[in-house]
This record gives C-alpha cells, structure tokens and sequence, in this order.
C-alpha cells in the first residue's frame, strides 16, 4: 500500500456510520425472515458483505489512526449485528402471534398439568417400611388366599374358636375345591409370621405390610378390606421390653417425638403374654394394634426351640395410622376413589 493512497480517517468513520443507519433501516424494513436474512448477507456476508468492503479499506489508513479506525469497525460490527438479532427476535414474536387464529391467545397462561400421586395408604405403607428399615426390619410378603394352616392352626387358634368362625371370614369355596383344602382370604397378617419362620431360622426382624378382610358392614371404622402391618421379631433374650421400645421408636418416628406408649393386658392364642398397645397423641389415647410374646406353641409348630429363642409379634391397622396423622374422619373415603378427596395427599 503506497502513501500516497491514504485514506483520511474521517472519510472511513462517515462511511461506517452510514453503514450502520443503513442497515438499521434495512433490517426495520423486512418483512419476512427471507428479507431480514437478505440484508443481513448485504450487510454482514463474510464475502461481500458492505461491512467486509469497509475492512478493507482498513489498510489505507494511517498507521497512527488505524487504532482509532479498528475500535469503531468493531463498534459497528457489534451494533450490525445487534440490530440484526433484535430483527429476528421481533419477527419471530411477530410470526407467532400472526400466524395463528386471532381468537386464540398463546400468551394466556396453559393449563397446569394434573400429575398423578400415590392413594395415601400407599404414601403410609412406604413411610412405615422406611421407619421400620432403619430399626433394622426387613420387609416380608405373604398372600392374600391362605389356608387355615397358616391363618389359624399354626398360629395356636384352636379348631372350636371363633375366631374361625364363616361369619368372621370369606371363605373361598371354589378355591377350596381347586386346592382341595379350605381356602380363605386372610383375616390377619400374623399368616406372615407363620410362613416366615418356616423358612428362616433366627434371628429374625420382619415387618409385612398388607390387605387382610373380614366381613365387616363398612361404617366410618370398619371396612372389609383393610391393611395391617405385622411385625416379628426373634432372637435369644427378646423380651415385652424389646417389644415396647421398638413400639415406641415407631411411634416417635412416625408421630412425633412426644408421643407416648401404653401397653394394656389382652388375649391373643398365639402370643403369651398379649397385650393391646395404645399411643398418646393429639390429647388421647388410641388404640393401634395388639401386640405380645409369641406362644412356645407357635415357634413348636415351625420347628423352631421355645427354649432357646423368644420373639415377640405385633400387629398395627395401617388405615388408622393414616387417619390419624392426616385427620381422615372416615374409612370409606379412602376406597371410593374420588380424586377430590385422594387430591388432598
Ligand atoms: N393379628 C392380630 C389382629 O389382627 C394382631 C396381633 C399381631 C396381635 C401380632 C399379636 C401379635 O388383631
């Protein structure tokens, strides 16, 4: 580049400044994003673009101004290019707000999404495992049909007792007939104990959790169907102490720190002593389940040495610790499944 070619450094920022009101206007002036894309070519194209045309011209500057000459090519390049983007941002609002029916407004709010949750005796189940995991239990499954073996007989419930009565049961005929020997939906989870410790020798911690049914007129406390979590715990030396101590840690974890534990003589055949376990909350004791030291007669009829080992066993209603601690007044509403009710959890 000779001297004597020398650009004057206010020629270059007129020409510059021009570039930039131009294509300002131009990119103002499209239409469609075909148009805006156009001038962008004509002002941004890396070939020939006006921009690149000015650069050029760079190299007939002089050396003391080229400096002042390079920072506003930049500042101008920038603002091209933010005119540019601003365009684009602009048509496409534009496109969306023009293409579609006038009617419908697309910046109004969508309805929310209704995300499905768990029924909250599922909720219940899964806190109580949780809480009864980290005392060190583990959790057990049974089944819903048994037969009397497990429901009642091993469990030291004697062929004459109530208990065993139609009245006090659903009894399975036809599967009966199938399995050729009296079926019946299991009226407690204590059947878990049963077919636990046929098949493990101790020590044992398990908890089982599910549906037992009885033949109950469904009212605000009753219904045929309910949930109930068992717990067995076997060992050398385990005593009514182990047992009320596990029932409170329960209690603390699942209620609240201040609840308190009361257990109250009862009977069941397959614990020796029984014992009906209260707790102390919201300003009165409730009852939640029957609970005791299970009968040598039992660990007998699994095999196990009533010498050696003692266990104690509890049985809790799971619905009545889900109404508790959400304030549920009324069975039923739990199985009508109205999602205004289930909504709530
Ligand atoms: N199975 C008893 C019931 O359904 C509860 C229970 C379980 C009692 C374990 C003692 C030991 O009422």
């Amino acid at each position: 580049m000779s001297s004597g070619n020398l650009l004057s450094i206010d020629v270059f920022l007129g020409d510059l400044n021009r570039l930039l009101t131009n294509a300002e206007k131009a990119f103002g002036a499209a239409a469609t994003l075909d148009a805006l894309e156009e001038a962008r070519v004509e002002f941004l194209g890396a070939k020939s673009g006006q921009l690149k045309a000015i650069q050029k011209q760079l190299g007939q500057i002089s050396a003391q101004e080229k400096p002042v000459a390079g920072q506003n090519l930049n500042r101008v390049k920038d603002a091209i290019q933010a005119a540019f983007e601003a365009a684009k941002e602009r048509m496409s609002v534009e496109s969306i707000r023009g293409e579609v029916d006038p009617a419908f407004d697309r910046t109004v709010p969508g309805n929310p999404l209704r995300i499905g949750r768990l029924h909250p005796i599922t909720q219940t189940i899964e806190e109580l495992t949780d809480i009864m995991g980290r005392l060190g239990f583990t959790p057990a499954r049974g089944t819903e049909v048994e037969d009397e073996h497990h429901n009642f007989g091993a469990l030291n419930i004697p062929d004459d007792h109530p208990a065993r009565d139609p009245l006090e049961n659903f009894y399975l005929s036809l599967a009966s007939k199938r399995e050729g020997h009296t079926a019946l939906l299991r009226s407690q989870t204590s059947t878990v104990q049963i077919r636990i410790m046929e098949t493990t020798q101790p020590p044992i911690r398990v908890i089982s959790l599910g549906r037992v049914y009885r033949p109950d007129t469904a009212d605000p406390t009753h219904y045929p169907m309910f949930h109930q979590m068992e717990g067995l715990m076997v060992d050398r030396n385990v005593n009514l102490a182990t047992l009320k101590t596990v029932l409170q840690l329960f209690a603390t974890n699942y209620l609240g720190k201040s609840v308190s534990v009361r257990i109250r003589p009862s009977f069941f055949p397959f614990t020796e002593p029984s014992v009906e376990a209260d707790y102390f909350w919201n300003g009165r004791w409730t009852e939640f389940g029957g609970a005791g030291i299970v009968d040598p007669n039992v660990f007998r009829a699994v095999g196990y040495d009533p010498e050696v080992y003692t266990g104690f066993a509890f049985g809790l209603g799971v619905e009545r610790l889900c109404m508790i601690r959400h304030g549920i007044t009324d069975i039923r509403d739990m199985y009508t499944n109205d999602v205004r009710f289930l909504r709530q959890f």
